[in-house]
């Protein structure tokens, strides 16, 4: 038998084999980049629950950006990103040194014998700013020189958290100064709707003071949500061709509706079906099968983590709200857990903003993601 490899990749942060649902989002990047400085979109802001595909949409925006000849910087924004990236970027240019002879750049003022990839910023003056000048200054010099039209440089920072507020505001402040000075930057930012809310809010913690990540709450918000089933279809159907393995029509139909327009689930699917597959063919058993795995993994991955971050008060309002098959009335929630509606406002706000759970109409709530219900449920069982 010839060896056939799995065409999907359920992995968190890889690029999926077709990314389905994403087109506009990605046309507006496109163009942002072609259309010059101070383009909204060249500072995007990426917010969606976990598994829905933020990494992945960042991966494309990469691959735009270098198709374009940008130059890109791929970061994580845990602390010390700032430093991270201008070593990286003097690394790049001290790299690019025979390049550089004849420019006046700033970095050769300083490039005699320094340890290139571990001075640390406090002791040094040469700033993120200053070495992101200096890369543009480089990337215009090498555009010029290769005869391509000016392209500049494309930070994408992952994992976005209010932890990190004050080094986000300091890295806002330098990107700010960047477009002011109508240079070819561009950042796509990315995070989880509860760690990147308190970024955006007016005021800080203690209420009062006015929020200075103004360049966040300025930036083009991309709310990222699930896909259709037909771009859910494709994304399950398009990547075996070409190949000799294909669903029934059956399994395919059951693939579709399993996943519930959420792209992970799309790749945890398409993964254990190909698996699991009977002589080239999907079958509805197959499927069945692997959409029960599917789940499971889902758990572990998705669902644990999400709850791991709640209180007590939190994991039982979600369990109240498992006993009901569909959408739950707040009062009902109320009288499971015996307390006032006032009281567990609370936790159903706090719930509502990490996106773990949604409003369908007044006074209703549902679960957020899917097979969340199924999950607390399983738990709850456990417990007992
Ligand atoms: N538009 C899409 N079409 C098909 N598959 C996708 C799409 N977006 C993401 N995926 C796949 O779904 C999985 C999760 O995507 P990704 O890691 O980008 O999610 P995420 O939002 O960054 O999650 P986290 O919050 O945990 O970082 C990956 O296996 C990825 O390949
Ligand atoms: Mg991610």
């Amino acid at each position: 038998m010839t060896y056939q490899p799995n065409p999907f990749n359920a992995t968190l942060g890889a690029t999926p084999p077709l990314l389905v649902g994403r087109s506009e989002i990605i046309r507006d990047f496109r163009f942002s980049l072609d259309d010059g400085p101070g383009t909204h979109e060249r500072i995007s802001l990426i917010v969606g629950s976990r598994g829905i595909g933020k990494t992945a949409l960042l991966n494309d925006f990469e691959d735009e950006a270098h198709q374009r000849g940008w130059l890109v910087l791929s970061e994580t924004a845990t602390s010390g990103f700032m430093l991270r990236l201008r070593n990286r970027i003097l690394r790049i240019l001290a790299k690019n040194q025979k390049q550089l002879t004849g420019l006046s750049l700033s970095i050769l003022g300083i490039g005699g014998g320094i340890n290139w990839g571990t001075e640390p910023l406090a002791e040094t003056t040469y700033s993120l700013r200053d070495a992101l000048k200096d890369l543009l200054e480089y990337k215009r010099n090498v555009d010029v020189c290769v005869n391509q039209p000016p392209a500049g440089v494309l930070i994408t920072l992952d994992e976005m958290h209010y932890q990190h507020t004050n080094e986000l505001i300091d890295f806002g402040v330098v990107i700010q100064h960047l477009v002011r000075e109508r240079e070819e930057i561009a950042v796509a930012m990315a995070g989880i709707p509860s760690s990147i809310k308190p970024l955006l809010a007016d005021r800080l913690d203690d209420g009062e003071s006015i929020n200075p990540a103004t360049f966040l709450r300025r930036a083009a918000r991309i709310e990222l949500g699930r896909v259709s089933d037909s771009d859910v279809r494709q994304g399950l159907e398009l990547p075996l061709r070409g190949s000799s393995v294909s669903w029934s029509e059956e399994a395919l139909d059951m693939a579709v509706r399993a996943c519930k327009g959420y792209p992970f689930m799309i790749q945890l699917v398409g993964q254990y079906s190909f698996r699991n597959k009977e002589e080239n063919c999907i079958t509805r058993v197959a499927a069945q099968e692997s959409i029960a795995m599917a789940k499971r993994k889902l758990g572990q991955l998705v669902h644990e983590p999400a709850l791991s971050e709640l209180s007590n008060v939190d994991k039982a309002f979600l369990r109240c709200m498992s006993y009901d098959d569909g959408p739950s009335h707040i009062s009902d929630i109320a009288q499971r857990m015996r307390r006032s509606k006032t009281y567990i406002s609370n936790y159903r706000r706090r719930l509502l903003d990490a996106e773990l759970i949604v409003e369908t109409e007044r006074g209703h709530i549902d679960f957020a993601l899917p097979y969340l219900r199924e999950y607390v449920r399983e738990q709850d069982r456990n417990r007992e």
